[in-house]
């Protein structure tokens, strides 16, 4: 079936030499870049917004830019993500007045659309906007930080998240976020998820053993 995607989230990167970050670890065969984006309203963090996302592509980076959207409102920054080269955006259904809308306003922009769950949001969310969906992401914590433990009760949602998709029929992925690491991806990857994001697993490895390297755990995962 379809391959399995890794998204390193840059938000364990070291900020200070970002560009050079990103190269390594998709040199290192990461095949996304998750960009978390927090408002310090919608989450209690406060991260990077679509001038780094244009930064990254004037940098050079040509890889998938999988923006993650933990802001509220959300619509008025879609356009600029857009604009700052995203690839895809995704959201928080809570966070958007008319989640109809934020779809059809990030698909109408050439970009793929997704909603994101935090662990106590229903999946019922997406029933009635299937068909507006490339993604669908899965919080396995609470957001707002990087290193924290993985919930245990999202395998029970994947495995029903992953029936959702199957019976829709639809070509949506099925991203997981948060607590992934080269420990539970295996379990976490049978219960149905296809797109991997992983912050410090990825970022605090790679640079404890070897600075300027991630192939090790990349490979790992
Ligand atoms: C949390 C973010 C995650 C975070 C994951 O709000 O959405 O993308 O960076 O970090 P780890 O993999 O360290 O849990
Ligand atoms: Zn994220």
């Amino acid at each position: 079936s379809r391959p399995f995607l890794i998204a390193p989230s840059i938000l364990s990167a070291d900020f200070a030499r970002l560009g050079e970050e990103v190269e390594q670890v998709l040199a290192s065969g990461a095949d996304w870049v998750h960009f978390d984006v927090m408002d310090n309203h919608y989450v209690p963090n406060l991260t990077i917004g679509p001038m780094v996302c244009k930064a990254l592509r004037n940098h050079g980076i040509k890889a998938p830019i999988d923006v993650h959207l933990m802001v509220k409102p959300v619509d008025r920054i879609i356009g600029d993500f857009i604009e700052a080269g995203a690839s895809s955006i995704t959201f928080h259904p809570e966070a958007s007045e008319h989640v109809d809308r934020s779809l059809q306003m990030i698909r109408d922009g050439g970009c793929q659309a997704g909603l994101v769950f935090n662990p106590a949001t229903p999946l019922q969310w997406m029933d009635h906007v299937m068909d507006k969906l490339d993604l669908v992401l899965l919080m396995s914590v609470n957001p707002g930080f990087g290193g924290q433990k993985f919930i245990p009760n999202t395998l029970n949602k994947l495995r029903e998240a992953r029936q959702r998709i199957d019976a829709s029929g639809l070509p949506i992925r099925l991203e997981i976020d948060g607590g992934v690491g080269v420990s539970n991806i295996a379990e976490i990857a049978a219960a149905g998820a296809d797109t991997f994001v992983a912050g410090s697993a990825i970022f605090g490895a790679g640079r404890t053993e070897d600075p300027h390297r991630y192939d090790t755990v990349l490979a790992a995962l």
